[in-house]
Formats: C-alpha cells, structure tokens, sequence
C-alpha cells in the first residue's frame, strides 16, 4: 500500500535512469572490462548476461517488490511483512550495508573528483613512473583524498537534500545522458586509434576453453555488485514506484543498461590500451595508474584529444560514482528520516557527516594511519571485503528466501502483475528463480571466495 503523500518518482524514465544510476558505477568500468577480456572474452560475456537474467533480474524484481509494497525504508519494509520475526532484521542489515559501502566507496568517487581536477589543470602526463608516483603519492596524502572524499559526500547530500523528484529524479535525468554522452566520445576516440581492432578482439574474441567453475562464479559475483543487488538500493527507490510501474520490465531495462555501459567500458579500454602495446589490469591501478598513461600515449599525436579523452574519462567515472553514491546514501537517509521522525535534511545531514568520518578515516588508513590495521589489511580493504564479499551476498540470499518462501505468494503475485493489471507471463520463471536458482547461486559464490568449493 502507498502511503499517501510520501515522495515517488514522477515518471517512467525517471524510475529507469535513477535505478540504472545507481547500478551503474565504478563496478562497471574497472571490473567488468578486465574480467570479460582475461576469461574468454565474448564467451564470459555470454555467461555475464545469463547470469544477469537468472540471478539479477529475479533478486532485482524480489527488491522492487518489497519496497513498493511497503511503500517504506528498507529496515521498515522487511519488518512491516515479519510479523515479529527475525525476518524483520534483514532490512536492518541492508541499511547497514548500504552505509558501510558508502563509507569506502566515496573515497575512490573523491580520487575521481582528483582527477577530473588534474585532468583539467593538464597536470597528467610524464612517464609511466609518473603515474604510479602520483597516485601513490595523492593516496597516501593526509589531506587531498580527505578534501575530495567530504566534498564528493556534500555533493550527493546537495542532491539528496532536495528530495526524491526534485533531487535524484532531476539529477539522474541530467547526470545519466551526460554520462552515455562521454562514454561514447570515448568509445569513438579509443575505436579510431591505429592497432584498436586488437583491443576489440581481446575484448570480444569467444574463447570457450578460457572458461571454468571459476569464470562462472566471477561473473555471478560480478552480476550482483554491479546490479547494486543485496543492500537496500533497489528496495529503497521501489518505495517511490508508482503502482503503474512495471516491475519486471524496469528490471530488464536497467539491466541492459547496466550491461550495455560495462560493455562499453570495454570499449573504451582496451582499444586504446592494445593500440599502445600495453595490458590493462583492473581496479584502482588501472582506473588511477595505466589509463592516464595510455590515454596519454595513445593520442601523443594530438594532444588535445588525449587531453579531452582523459577529462570525459574522469568526468565519467565521477559521474557513475555520483548516481551510485546518491542511491547508497538515499537508503540511510529514508530510514532515519522515517525511523527516527526526522526532518528529510537533518536525516540527510547526519548521514553526510557521519559517512564524511567514516570515509576520512577509511582514506587515512592508506597513509597517515596505516597502522590502523584489522587482520593485516586497511581499514579500506576491510570495508570493501566485509561488504562486497559477505555482507552483499548474505543480504541477497536471505531476500531471495525472504520473497521465495516467506512472503505470501498472492502478495508477490499482486506486485509483479500490478494487482492483476498485467499478464505477469514470466511469474513462475520469476519464483521459480527466486526460490532455488538464486539461492543456490549465491550460496556457491558466497563459498567459493572462500575456497570452500
Ligand atoms: N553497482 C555499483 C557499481 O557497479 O559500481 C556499486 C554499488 C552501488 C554497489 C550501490 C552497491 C550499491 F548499493
């Protein structure tokens, strides 16, 4: 039921480009790429994309379902439907993980905003070594990531601050075409280059025998972060779903979205590395270390395209941070806006603040208190680790569960074929997923990282 009153997105798109936002983000651009090319190309993308309608679509319907039903924050949307049960805990710990990520990936969004910075100053360019020292250098530094880490927090919060429609609705319109718009200057650029085919054919070349138990549950994982599956997100802005909204087609569309975009970034990498003879990685060295240095190599010849490539890239990357950020931070703030009867902004404030600390602190623990450690690793890898790799599937295995066999199935069935409106053909596919597939995927994915299977 809709509480009357309560804010929701205006209109279809606004829905498709606020949750697409949200999924797309850094997970898309230094993880996919590297992965498809290093595990048989097209043949993982292939696998990437099975998985995505196996296990992402159903989890990312599960979401939506609970969320516009309760018409509530996470927290409150599980424990309307326990029924005083331990059920009810389960939106607790989506909130919790939703803010633990918040707390460590505004560190990386801050780099970016570094580099959009560095980039426009036309401070990147030297040689490889210089790259690696200036990163090494800025991560380490007690000050910079601190600044970039609250300025990026107070950047979402002026979003957050203005509401649903006007705030995220308004800047997810504005942010995500923009967005597309740099992807594809890049995917142009990079394509053009002399030698590019290599790239495209690393990327794309279907290498059956490169694939493994291992390259299945990589794409699993992969398909779950990147659909920002398993912390509240989705059930978060489900919860400003109209009643006409249809649950299952949105799915489909941000997924193919999501795809699209990490495909992309694939497109935009590996050209322009293969064209300069050098391997991409992933993670923050590619993103912070290789890419300024090939972009720099790569358009030597006309260094105002280098220049330009290597702005969109940062823009981009600070772009797809921003719209993932937004929705990290709509999930806590909703709840202590609603749980504690708060005013929106206070709700906003104290989130911003306190992820403001925590984020300081995880980009401290990289230089100035690197003695701030938890089993030999940074407090940073430790809030990445933690969340990403048990808290996200833990949260998505008790969902599937949750709306597989706990919540009735009229109630799921009302939702997904909008009380009857729709013809709800792919329903039983839907539970079908829900109750055993994704369950035992995520049990798989959850074991295998750590050596269990
Ligand atoms: N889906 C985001 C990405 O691919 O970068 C990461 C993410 C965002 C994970 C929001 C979780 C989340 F709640």
């Amino acid at each position: 039921m809709m509480q009357s009153g309560r804010a929701n997105f205006g209109s279809k798109l606004g829905v498709i480009l606020a949750t697409a936002g949200s999924a797309v983000g850094l997970g898309n651009v230094w993880r996919f790429p590297y992965m498809a090319g290093d595990h048989g190309g097209a043949a993982f993308i292939l696998i990437y994309i099975c998985c995505v309608f196996l296990l992402g679509i159903p989890c990312m319907v599960s979401e939506f379902i609970i969320g516009r039903h309760a018409a509530a924050n996470t927290a409150r949307a599980y424990r309307s439907f326990s029924g005083g049960t331990l059920w009810g805990f389960v939106g607790y710990f989506g909130v919790l993980t939703g803010f633990l990520i918040m707390g460590y990936y505004v560190v990386v969004s801050g780099w970016c905003l570094q580099y959009v910075f560095a980039s426009l100053m036309g401070h990147l360019h030297g040689s490889p070594e210089f790259f690696t020292n200036y990163f090494q250098t800025f991560e380490k530094d007690p000050f910079k990531p601190v600044l970039w880490t609250v300025v990026f927090m107070f950047l979402t919060h002026y979003i957050i601050m203005h509401g649903v429609r006007e705030g995220i609705e308004k800047a997810s319109k504005m942010l995500m075409p923009t967005l597309f718009v740099l992807l594809l200057v890049i995917v142009v650029s990079s394509c053009m280059l002399p030698g590019a085919g290599k790239g495209i054919s690393f990327l794309f070349n279907p290498d059956f025998s490169a694939v493994n138990g291992d390259v299945f549950l990589g794409a699993l994982g992969q398909a779950f972060y990147s659909l920002s599956i398993g912390m509240g997100c989705l059930c978060t802005y489900a919860s400003y779903f109209s009643k006409q909204t249809n649950l299952m087609r949105s799915a489909v569309q941000i997924s193919l979205i999501d795809t699209m975009v990490a495909i992309l970034a694939g497109l935009m990498i590996f050209p322009a590395a293969f064209s300069v003879g050098i391997n991409p990685d992933s993670g923050p060295s590619l993103v912070f270390i290789t890419l300024p240095n090939v972009f720099q190599q790569a358009f030597s010849g006309v260094p105002i395209v280098g220049y330009i490539v290597a702005l969109a890239f940062y823009g981009l990357l600070a772009l797809a941070a921003l719209t993932s950020l937004i929705s990290l931070h709509e999930v806590s703030t909703a709840f202590i806006h609603e749980e504690f009867h708060t005013t929106r902004k206070r709700a906003a404030l104290i989130v911003t603040l306190s992820s403001s600390v925590i984020g300081a602190v995880c980009s401290l623990s990289l230089g100035k208190w690197d003695g701030l450690q938890i089993c030999g690793r940074s407090l940073f890898d430790i809030f990445d680790f933690f969340t990403g790799q048990i808290m996200l599937p833990i949260g998505g295995f008790l969902t599937c569960l949750f709306v597989g066999w706990y919540l009735p199935h009229k109630m799921v069935h009302d939702e997904f074929t909008n009380w009857g409106t729709l013809r709800g053909k792919f329903f039983h596919i839907f539970i079908f997923c829900i109750k055993y597939i994704c369950p035992v995927c995520i049990l798989l994915i959850f074991l295998h990282q750590f050596g269990l299977i």
